[in-house]
């Protein structure tokens, strides 16, 4: 849980300190007061990064040449983080006086789930959204996974740089270098295959419940899983991503980049069997991203064994009244939530029961 944040030249503020209670927390002020700021910056010191700006230097505070954000939590690995970013130098993560070395640590250390209307982009945008989103989700709950992604990475650079070179000497040929690459990908590959479809398993488990708990009618979601390269033991896979890859090696240098493996799996989202992507209206992509989010939650809590923390931006936006109040009933009994919003009385049109006196109003003028 957080209790406390504190912004220095972050986005529109200057300096800014919020205190935080159990339960619900209403971030309450007109369009552009920094509402959604605030939350980015809780982001930043779990994720290390923005979830929309494209560089972190965009956060840092017109004209001035850091950001810096303090929280404090209770009940975490953590009590206290600090994240500082310098123009030029870079950023910093100090957790209960400890400099975190590795971002890779700093991550998962604050679960949170984040719901924002970018998300639009994971329902309604191509695949490398979908794969970006649980990705995100897994790594913060899996370091071995993490680990992988970055390895992975890191080996398909290289290997897209040899392919370059091959192509610039017109030189398409299978080489040892193409295949100790390649032996090193695929263990990785297999295993980052493996973990997608068993988180896929997982959340389709929690989206059955949910739907059933939402609706009244019948309605399903459900996400199917497409890896571009599968097969049942390490072996075998190795076996396919080689053939593969030999059978295509002329495509793979004249595109100069790696085709095949993890980067082109694919997420579909079904809506009562149908895909989302092409039937849904807004309000529908909204639901089923709320039902996700969720499902997020529930699967953090289990395997953690610790509730994470609900970031809910704009929630009620697109967001259809006469579905929302089941979901606003299960959001309220989460243990701290932080929701933004500009108007009060939406809160209550949508089911939610702002008389109660656990609901904590931070207004931001
Ligand atoms: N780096 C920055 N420096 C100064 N102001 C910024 C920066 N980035 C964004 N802003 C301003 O911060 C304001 C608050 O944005 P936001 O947090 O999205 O507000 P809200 O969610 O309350 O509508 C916007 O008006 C935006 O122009
Ligand atoms: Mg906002």
């Amino acid at each position: 849980m957080i209790k406390q944040l504190t912004v220095k030249n972050f986005r529109i503020f200057e300096e800014k300190t919020v205190d935080f209670q159990p339960g619900v927390n209403v971030i309450l002020g007109k369009n552009g007061v920094g509402k959604t700021s605030l939350l980015e910056a809780i982001y930043f010191t779990s994720f290390t990064k923005s979830f929309k700006a494209p560089q972190d230097v965009d956060m840092i505070k017109q004209d001035a040449d850091f950001f810096q954000t303090a929280s404090l939590w209770e009940g975490n690995k953590y009590s206290k983080a600090q994240a500082n970013y310098l123009k030029k130098k870079g950023k910093r993560f100090i957790f209960d006086d400890e400099t975190m070395i590795r971002m890779a640590d700093v991550i998962g250390s604050f679960p949170l789930v984040f719901q924002s209307p970018e998300d639009f982009r994971v329902t309604a945008g191509p695949s490398i959204e979908r794969r970006g989103y649980f990705d995100r989700f897994i790594s913060q709950i899996s370091q071995p996974y993490l680990q992988d992604l970055i390895t992975y990475r890191k080996l398909l650079k290289n290997r897209n740089a040899h392919l370059k070179q091959l192509s610039e000497k017109k030189e398409y040929r299978y080489t040892a270098q193409l295949e100790a690459y390649d032996e090193q990908l695929s263990p990785i590959m297999f295993r980052i295959v493996n973990t997608r479809r068993s988180y896929s398993e997982k959340f389709n488990k929690h989206l059955e419940e949910l739907y059933k708990s939402t609706f009244d009618n019948g309605s399903t979601g459900t996400i199917v899983y497409k890896p571009s390269l599968t097969a049942k033991t390490e072996a075998d896979f190795q076996i396919i991503h080689r053939e593969q890859t030999q059978n295509n090696i002329d495509k793979e240098i004249i595109l100069r980049r790696t085709l095949w493996g993890p980067n082109y799996d694919k997420y579909l989202f079904l809506r009562n069997d149908t895909p989302l992507i092409h039937y849904a209206s807004q309000g529908e992509h909204k639901i089923w991203m709320t039902l996700l989010k969720l499902a997020e939650g529930e699967i953090i809590t289990k395997l953690q064994k610790a509730e994470p923390i609900y970031l809910l931006d704009d929630l009620f936006a697109e967001l259809d009244l006469n579905n929302s109040k089941r979901i606003v009933q299960k959001i309220m009994d989460a243990k701290q939530v932080l929701i933004t919003t500009t108007d009060m009385s939406d809160l209550r049109r949508h089911g939610m029961d702002i008389s109660k006196n656990n609901i904590n109003v931070i207004e931001i003028a």
